[in-house]
């Protein structure tokens, strides 16, 4: 099944002031390629384009939206809380960063499990929460180096999945984009191979063929992430279910960014 591809550009706590987050995303913009949803193309197939996004911290969100959205770069927001309103110091809701213009939400992400004890529970709220305020889930999954080293990462996995989309509907998954992040990957410059990930998105799509069918499993976007770069981004892209790429530090770099996203298969 032919699954549109989906590369994002995790931006984290960076860059550290706003008129560099701006020169990075027009940077990107200016670079999107004939094969991206690029603007201004007559022959851009949205059925078929790739799909760019790039995540910046909430103060940036708004003015890089103004300066990109033009140009066809979509933008998402790296979390929110899942409460509607209240109080809540220090947090934001997904109506208020959808009214950003944020398209997509990082849920689940490696950080927030680990740094702010971002719970399984807590992430099904917020892929509940993104899914009915009309904003579309990019949830993380993935094994830590100890339980790569154990050999249980299918089985993080499986466990990740099943409780991150607990209570999703078949009809909703249309909307979830899946990211396939070893932990020991992210950062570190060690990649994973491009057949191992590849063997980890097929058995994601047997976990989901358990969870939802076949279809939807066919259907689903899977990206991968750690370490994706530009010199390796096309022998993972070259990989059958591997739909996307998922870009942290690479993404930081304007040039080597829009090379990721031009991506050749
Ligand atoms: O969200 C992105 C991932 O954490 C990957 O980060 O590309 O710096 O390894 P990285």
């Amino acid at each position: 099944a032919f699954r549109q591809p989906i590369m994002a550009g995790n931006w984290k706590m960076n860059p550290e002031t706003e008129e560099e987050a701006l020169s990075l995303a027009s940077e990107v913009a200016e670079r999107l390629g004939a094969e991206t949803c690029a603007t201004g193309g007559d022959s851009v197939d949205e059925s078929t384009c790739t799909e760019v996004v790039v995540f910046p911290p909430f103060p940036f969100i708004s003015k890089v939206k103004d300066a990109v959205a033009g140009a066809g770069l979509v933008v998402g927001a790296q979390n929110f809380f899942y409460e509607d309103k209240g109080a809540f110091t220090g947090s934001v809701s997904a109506s208020m960063v959808k009214s950003t213009g944020c398209e997509y939400v990082l849920c689940g992400h490696s950080e927030r499990r680990t740094l702010f004890a971002d719970s399984d529970s807590n992430i099904n709220l917020k892929v509940k929460k993104t899914l009915d305020s009309g904003m579309k889930p990019i949830l993380c999954i993935g094994e830590t180096q100890e339980e790569f080293e154990i050999g249980i990462k299918k089985e993080v996995c499986a466990t990740q999945l099943s409780k991150d989309l607990y209570g999703i509907t078949k009809e909703q998954m249309k909307d979830v984009v899946i990211a396939y992040e070893p932990v020991w990957a992210i950062g570190t410059g060690l990649v994973c191979g491009a057949e191992d990930a590849n063997e980890i998105h097929a058995y994601c799509r047997e976990v989901l063929t358990n969870l939802f069918d076949e279809e939807v499993a066919q259907a689903t976007r899977i990206q991968y992430g750690g370490s994706v770069k530009p010199d390796n981004v096309d022998d993972i892209m070259a990989m059958p279910d591997i739909d996307g790429c998922l870009v942290g530090g690479a993404s930081l770099e304007g040039e080597g960014f829009a090379r990721i996203v031009n991506f050749k298969r």
